[in-house]
């Protein structure tokens, strides 16, 4: 995989590890209030990533757009920041909700760009 391909993967892979190992201590602890981060780190964190991953990789002309680089970053900071902040509000420090706020929006704002970047290609395949 290259380019921003790559780049997907592996935060897709860094993101499931941390989020299984947040699943494994909370079914070890019998405490799922903090399931909510653990589910976005493992469908928005592993397999949204791993799935951007797979198209970046299928198709060369999409990671080869300037845009797809703002998507990888969009996505990157935002769900990381998303999982981290929503961590602390859901253990009730509730200043932090704006910063989920804004994070949730840029991992959107990613996702609108992803439609932008993959429509027309995927149109012609
Ligand atoms: C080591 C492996 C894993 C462990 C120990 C684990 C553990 C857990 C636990 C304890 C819950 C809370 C269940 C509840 O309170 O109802 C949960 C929920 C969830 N997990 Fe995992 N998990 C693992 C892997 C995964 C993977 C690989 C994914 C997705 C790729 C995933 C996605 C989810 C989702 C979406 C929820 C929320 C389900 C709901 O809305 O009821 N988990 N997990
Ligand atoms: C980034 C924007 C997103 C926001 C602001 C958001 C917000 C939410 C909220 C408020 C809940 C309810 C949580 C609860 O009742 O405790 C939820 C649940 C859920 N969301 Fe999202 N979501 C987002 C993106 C996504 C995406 C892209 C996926 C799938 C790829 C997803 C999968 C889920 C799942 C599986 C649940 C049920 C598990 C749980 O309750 O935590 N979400 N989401």
């Amino acid at each position: 995989m290259q380019g921003v391909a790559r780049q997907f993967f592996i935060l897709g892979i860094v993101l499931g590890i941390v989020g299984m190992m947040l699943g494994i201590s909370m079914a070890m602890s019998h405490d799922h209030l903090e399931m909510p981060v653990h589910a976005h780190t493992m469908v928005v964190g592993w397999l949204m990533s791993a799935v951007f991953g797979f198209f970046y990789h299928m198709f060369p002309v999409a990671r080869q757009n300037k845009l797809a680089s703002i998507h990888f970053w969009l996505h990157a900071v935002g769900i990381v920041v998303l999982v981290v902040s929503l961590y602390f509000v859901i253990a009730g420090n509730e200043a932090m909700e704006p910063i989920t706020a804004i994070s949730s929006l840029m991992v959107f704002a990613g996702l609108l760009l992803f439609a932008w970047i993959a429509i027309p290609i995927i149109n012609k395949a």
